[in-house]
């Protein structure tokens, strides 16, 4: 039976850098033997525009049936007077949560091409390649009780609770040693459990699987810590593992360090491998229709659906061969552009991608 992908391309450039992966998906159904349905949904303001809702019931339908998404970006000035549940981000909430996509895997790679991207030295950063898995769907963005009260004599306090159960630290841990097996063999478990009960227990949970994974170097670091040694020295790192806040803004300081974010794919897992796999970026409502958005990111998410979700690790391996040629070929969307390389539209990109993999 072939396994089912669901393409959501919500809006601004998500249509743009999302029909360049398909470009790409197409062309390894066609000449690489992949076996997939491909369905496509709407979502973000695009739901709301067409069916009255940022997440129609149609796309959680079909997005239950899927094996794995593929999401452009939501979002866009037209819809910022929404109000709040019209809101296309609440789709993405939405669809995360009613999935259980509890699992955020967020690479931060530096192509060697593009080193001088970055803002940090190019012996700091050149050859970068760090996965951060994040938790998504616990932690304070979702802990009760939570609000803004008065206080008697007036004056407002406001409240937010960090909870985690054993059984949420263990599921996010099992993924951050199954990460770390298929890499680099190493996984550091970011915590601030010389602070936060919650995280002390955090890390007990982590040492106790460690003995399940012995083939993986677990270590352990605070959070105020982790984010120097990200700027200080951040390829000593292999796999990150943390909380849900901690992972928010640990993975944008990560993604950061490569100083481009028209790069950067991730995925959102569940217990099973189904994942939703999207751009870091949103919808870059500034430069939409103008064909001049890098689907780089949008195809490199395509990449981790091949791994993590299609079984596919062969064919991922060759849409990342793929992107690096591109760019040895000196081709650049205008957010990547350097000195001495070209200038191509979105769809010159996806083009040379199809055309680097069937060479
Ligand atoms: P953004 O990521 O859309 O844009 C930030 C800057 O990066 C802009 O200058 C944009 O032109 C540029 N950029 C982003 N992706 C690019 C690409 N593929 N190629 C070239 N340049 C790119 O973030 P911003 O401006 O804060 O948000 C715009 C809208 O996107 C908002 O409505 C926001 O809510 C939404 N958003 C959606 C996300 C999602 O769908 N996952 C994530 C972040 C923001
Ligand atoms: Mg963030």
């Amino acid at each position: 039976m072939s396994q089912k992908v669901l393409v959501l391309p919500g809006d601004g450039i998500g249509p743009e850098i999302v029909a360049e992966a398909v470009r790409v998906l197409d062309c390894l159904r066609a000449d690489f033997g992949l076996e997939v349905e491909v369905e496509h949904g709407l979502i973000g303001g695009a739901g709301y525009d067409h069916a009255g809702k940022p997440l129609p019931d149609d796309t959680l339908a079909m997005a239950r049936e899927a094996d794995a998404i593929l999401l452009g970006a939501v979002g866009g000035p037209r819809y910022d007077k929404l109000a709040r549940p019209l809101r296309p981000e609440r789709g993405l909430l939405a669809i995360r949560s009613e999935l259980g996509l509890f699992g955020n895997l967020r690479p931060a790679i530096l192509y060697p091409q593009l080193a001088d991207a970055s803002a940090l030295r190019p012996e700091v950063v050149s050859g970068l390649d760090i996965m951060i898995v994040r938790e998504l769907t616990g932690g304070i963005y979702f802990g009760q009780p939570r609000g803004i009260r008065e206080l008697p004599g007036g004056e407002r306090e406001g409240f937010n609770t960090l909870v985690y159960r054993e059984s949420e630290i263990e599921r996010i841990g099992r993924l951050g040693f199954m990460t770390a097996q298929k890499r680099g063999g190493r996984l550091c478990s970011v915590d601030k459990a010389n602070v936060l009960e919650v995280t002390e227990l955090w890390r007990e949970v982590m040492t106790g699987l460690a003995a399940e994974y012995p083939d993986v170097e677990l270590s352990h670091m605070y959070v105020d810590n982790a984010a120097m040694q990200l700027v200080r020295s951040p390829k000593q790192f292999d796999v990150i593992v943390t909380e849900n806040m901690f992972g928010d803004i640990l993975s944008d300081c990560a993604a950061m360090l490569t100083g481009s974010i028209g790069m950067l794919p991730s995925a959102s897992l569940d217990e099973r491998g189904k994942g939703l796999y999207e751009p870091v970026h949103g919808s870059a409502p500034d430069i939409a229709g103008q064909g001049v958005a890098n689907p780089l990111a949008t195809i490199l998410s395509l990449g981790m659906m091949l791994r993590y979700s299609l079984g596919r690790g062969d064919l991922a391996d060759r849409v990342q061969q793929a992107v690096g040629q591109v760019l040895d070929q000196g081709l650049r969307t205008p957010d990547i552009q350097s000195a001495g390389t070209r200038s191509v539209s979105t769809g010159d990109m996806g083009n040379a991608v199809v055309e680097a993999l069937r060479a």
